[in-house]
């Protein structure tokens, strides 16, 4: 009995373990990626996730609350359904590390909206990975986190190319290839972009499933269509690692326009990368997997504000985001 008040006040008495990770956007190669053709992203550092831990002293269930101001609502985790993120997350981390969890109370805030390309179930990935090392007293490495984190994206997802996790993981921009080693790229000078939210939704699996069955009807269309974007991937690097917003804009609109042929834009996301050019963007396109979703564009910093302006007259969420010179 005593050693259990004892445990009980240990517990009450440890503080909450908290975690976050970054949204992200990818700059060239989405869809393509997933074939094993070259992807860039960015993170996005002020669209975070959090996760905050504390140990459940008087229940035997482990329960996740997502705060979003409006939403306190409890799960159990153990009875989510099989395919659910967050029981995604708990189980792969159980099986990688081969230990038990004692119950928690996992409680989730996140800024980054949900489908829309900006790498929310990711970031709650490699947020909660990480709040749940500490937790365990497990010192996990940036590889590990990246590695269960792309294990919990496949539970949710199915074939996730790993350039999501691996982004947020790392929150450095990233040239990525599957089954190469993450290439991180230093921009030499500050890049400005803004994204903005087409206000629809489609899940990425299910834009990744329309182009597989696209590409099993019109095969060589397609394969064309991934050759050209890898082409434009490899020139895109170097623009980057310049910080040459000229000519990462110009790539972003070839990219975007390949996109489109791949069925995976929309009426919506178009209007929204026409209007960024009117206002004096470089380029934009598209971001994640599309057919709604958000859209990003390149500007520079005298042009940033208007662009921002114009898209918020058709947009009910734009972001600023920047990266690159000295941070
Ligand atoms: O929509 P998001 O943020 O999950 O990005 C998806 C990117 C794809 O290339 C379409 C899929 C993938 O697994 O890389």
């Amino acid at each position: 009995m005593q050693s259990v008040c004892l445990s009980s006040f240990i517990f009450t008495k440890m503080p909450a373990i908290s975690a976050s990770a970054p949204g992200k956007t990818i700059l060239f190669g989405e869809h393509a990626v997933v074939y094993g053709s070259p992807a860039i992203a960015i993170p996005i550092s002020n669209l975070r996730v959090k996760a905050i831990i504390q140990p459940n002293i008087e229940s035997q269930d482990s329960v996740v609350a997502f705060n979003n101001g409006t939403n306190r609502q409890k799960f159990n985790i153990h009875a989510l359904p099989p395919d659910d993120l967050i029981r995604g997350i708990v189980s792969v981390f159980e099986e990688q590390t081969h230990r038990k969890l004692s119950p928690f109370t996992l409680t989730i805030h996140s800024e980054i909206p949900i489908a829309a390309g900006l790498g929310s179930s990711a970031a709650v990935a490699v947020a909660v990975t990480r709040a749940l090392g500490e937790f365990s007293g497990l010192k996990l490495n940036g590889n590990e986190i990246n590695e269960f984190a792309y294990k919990s994206e496949i539970v949710q997802h199915g074939t996730p190319s790993g350039i999501d996790n691996s982004v947020i993981t790392y929150e450095k921009p990233i040239y990525f290839e599957k089954g190469m080693p993450i290439q991180t790229i230093t921009i030499k000078n500050k890049l400005h972009f803004v994204l903005a939210d087409s206000g629809e939704r489609t899940l990425t699996k299910k834009v990744v499933d329309f182009v597989r069955e696209s590409m099993e009807k019109d095969h060589t269309n397609y394969q064309n269509l991934l050759f050209s974007i890898s082409d434009i991937c490899r020139i895109a690097k170097n623009a980057i690692m310049a910080g040459d917003a000229h000519v990462i804009g110009k790539l972003m609109i070839q990219n975007h326009t390949l996109l489109q042929k791949m069925g995976v834009s929309s009426q919506k996301l178009d209007k929204l990368v026409d209007l960024s050019l009117q206002a004096g963007a470089f380029g934009a396109k598209l971001c994640g997997g599309g057919q709604g979703g958000f859209m990003v564009s390149i500007c520079d910093k005298e042009t940033v504000d208007t662009v921002t302006d114009q898209l918020r007259k058709i947009s009910s969420c734009v972001i600023k985001a920047s990266i690159g010179g000295l941070e």
